[in-house]
């Protein structure tokens, strides 16, 4: 392996070479700039990227082996030990949150993902990279690869009944991504208050805030936002999840649909149509299309692969109206040139080739036999509690019976190795609805979540 490690040593020095790269070393150590694990370059190479005899390295490492900061692995060159390395600075990584010795993680995101398409990624992936095109290395358009955008734009409208064209759509970093561009511009606008579901997603909220729009939050019942509670405000913009409410998993009933976009009509408003799991839907019958539909000229619709593929890929989209289109992408512009070519090639390749589709359908059939695990789990086991909402999504909210203390019952669980999450953190407002869990089931088994919802009713029984 030809590793090159930035050694800086000085020829006319008092100080021997050999010195010189022992105290560099042991200064990079300390500094945190050489971590554990760290595999060096051979005392070979690096003897000739500095231009000094090999012996001069070959004593340097020695004597660090010597004084235990470095370690000779047969086979595996040299590296720098565990133990000396400097106290991390680098903040928890995503999944550090893993609760440990936790037998059961039903928390949404918790306990993993749903399987990923690897085989049918890593061929689309090739092909992006063999297709030896100049661009799949170029710096993307702001708003996203050509490519790209017309396979969204026949995907959005032939799955999700998005009205749309490859010119209205902008490709993202994610939904957050998308969510933070909008705040830029309704700030700029003017605009410093957005209402949010309540209740809705607490990082959202918080997101929100960050990015300095206030969120409002409103009610939401069975049939959605309550949206003669937002006509009574004077926002001129709301952000909802009409297909599967987060976390309550109810669907926007037609009339408010209805409703809101008259709303939107008439006070000049802006919808933002977070259609966070929009393929992931496992009830039979009418699956419901995207709200943007119906008024495409007020309503922005956001779609993520976060769901339906992986968090970590970072790829959402936005189809808005085209006025909007250009000053979000003006204020893109502001932060970043764009989002990585050929994650955004590949993933083209697998809408072309149905790829995508396939794999939902794959995660539907999957999802839909853990939720009805729950569902059955839960109507033998715990008496009084129930899952509304359509079979959709990787989460459900778990309804349950009104006189339950909550809390006592999350921290039960996890003293039972179950950890889950109680629906307290998604109210901003003292909450008028019965306690709840929001759980995560699709990436356990059933035998899984039949044992976990049984340990529910064990806590909740003393
Ligand atoms: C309600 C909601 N909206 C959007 C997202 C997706 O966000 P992103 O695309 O930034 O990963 C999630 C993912 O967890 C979510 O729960």
């Amino acid at each position: 392996m030809s590793l090159h490690m930035a050694v800086e040593v000085v020829r006319d020095s008092e100080i021997s070479l050999t010195a010189q790269i022992q105290g560099f070393i042991k200064s990079e150590i300390a500094a945190g700039g050489l971590h554990a694990g760290t595999r060096l370059p051979s005392s070979r190479r690096l003897a000739d990227d500095l231009d000094v005899s090999r012996s001069v390295v070959v004593e340097a490492y020695g004597q660090l082996v010597a004084e235990g900061y470095l370690e000779a692995v047969q086979g595996a060159g040299t590296r720098v030990v565990g133990h000396l390395a400097a106290e991390s600075v680098v903040p928890a990584l995503p999944g550090a949150d893993r609760v440990p010795g936790v037998r059961w993680d039903l928390r949404p995101g918790g306990g993993g993902l749903p399987d990923f398409p690897r085989r049918d990624w890593l061929a689309c992936y090739e092909r992006a990279l063999r297709s030896g095109a100049p661009s799949a290395h170029a710096c993307p358009p702001l708003a996203g690869t050509d490519a790209l955008r017309l396979e969204l734009a026949q995907y959005l409208g032939r799955a999700r009944g998005v009205r749309t064209t490859a010119e209205r759509l902008a490709v993202v970093g994610g939904f957050a991504q998308g969510l933070g561009l909008l705040c830029g511009v309704l700030r700029r606008q003017g605009v410093g208050a957005i209402g949010v579901e309540d209740p809705g997603h607490p990082g959202q909220r918080r997101f929100l805030r960050d990015c300095g729009v206030r969120p409002l939050p409103l009610p939401v019942d069975e049939a959605g936002l309550d949206v003669t509670a937002l006509a009574a405000t004077d926002l001129r913009a709301v952000l909802v999840t009409p297909t599967h409410q987060y976390p309550t998993g109810v669907t926007l009933r037609d009339d408010r649909r209805e409703q809101l976009v008259r709303w939107a009509r008439e006070t000049d408003g802006l919808i933002i149509e977070d259609d966070y799991d929009g393929g992931l839907w496992y009830e039979r019958g009418r699956r419901p299309s995207a709200l943007q539909r119906l008024a495409p000229e007020r309503v922005v619709y956001a779609g993520t692969a976060s769901k339906s593929l992986a968090p970590g890929l970072r790829l959402g989209w936005l189809a808005a109206p085209p006025e909007l289109l250009d000053r979000l992408l003006r204020e893109r512009a502001r932060h970043d040139l764009g989002t990585e070519t050929l994650t955004q090639l590949a993933f083209a390749e697998l809408l072309r080739g149905g790829l995508l589709d396939r794999h939902l359908r794959r995660l539907n059939s999957r999802a839909g036999s853990r939720r009805q695990a729950l569902v059955e789990a839960v109507r033998r086991q715990l008496p009084g509690a129930e899952v509304p909402g359509p079979a959709a999504g990787l989460h459900a909210y778990l309804r349950l019976p009104p006189h339950t203390d909550e809390e006592a019952l999350v921290s039960g669980a996890l003293r039972r190795s179950v950890a889950v999450r109680g629906g307290a953190a998604c109210h901003a407002r003292p909450r008028r609805d019965a306690p709840a869990l929001v759980v995560g089931h699709a990436h356990l088994p059933r035998s899984g979540i039949t044992e976990a919802v049984r340990v529910l009713a064990e806590v909740m029984s003393r």
